[in-house]
């Protein structure tokens, strides 16, 4: 069966929504394999994030993330990629549906960069490239 990688960026485990989140995994009927929590390095950041490596947004991206711990879920079930990206709703919270842990705990704060509380992986490639990162 299928595995993704979600992230509680520093903001979630900040804000307190990192057993709503997981709750939310779990309520939906995925299955939380494995769990930690990580204060990640600039450069496990950035190789997390290479895709956006050269964005305007990217330096501002990675002090985000280093800017506190997160927790990082390895969590398995059918079609779990696509389904968490769609429990976690659009990238800008401003407009992620209501329903969405984006649409309903998220907001723009006004900050350098989107505070969107989770991240998914977007494909079987990247979730098999970031597991390998944040769970070697
Ligand atoms: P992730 O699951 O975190 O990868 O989010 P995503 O797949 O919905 O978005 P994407 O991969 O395009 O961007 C990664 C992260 O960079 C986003 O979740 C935001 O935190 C941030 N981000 C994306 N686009 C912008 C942008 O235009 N401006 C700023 N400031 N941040 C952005
Ligand atoms: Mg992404």
């Amino acid at each position: 069966t299928e595995e993704t990688l979600i992230l509680v960026k520093p903001d979630g485990v900040a804000r307190g929504l990192t057993g709503e989140v997981l709750r939310r995994i779990e309520a939906k009927g995925y299955k939380i394999v494995d769990l930690r929590m990580v204060n990640a390095s600039r450069e496990l950041l950035e190789e997390h994030y290479e895709e956006h490596a050269g964005k305007p947004f990217f330096g501002p991206l990675v002090e985000f993330m280093a800017s506190g711990p997160v927790v990082a879920v390895r969590a398995s079930g059918n079609r779990v990629i696509e389904g968490f990206r769609s429990l976690a709703g659009a990238t800008d919270p401003t407009v992620a549906a209501p329903g969405t842990i984006r649409g309903d705990l998220g907001r723009d704060w006004g900050a350098a960069v989107t505070q969107n509380i989770v991240h998914g992986s977007d494909s079987t490639l990247s979730a098999e490239r970031e597991l390998a990162l944040w769970f070697a």
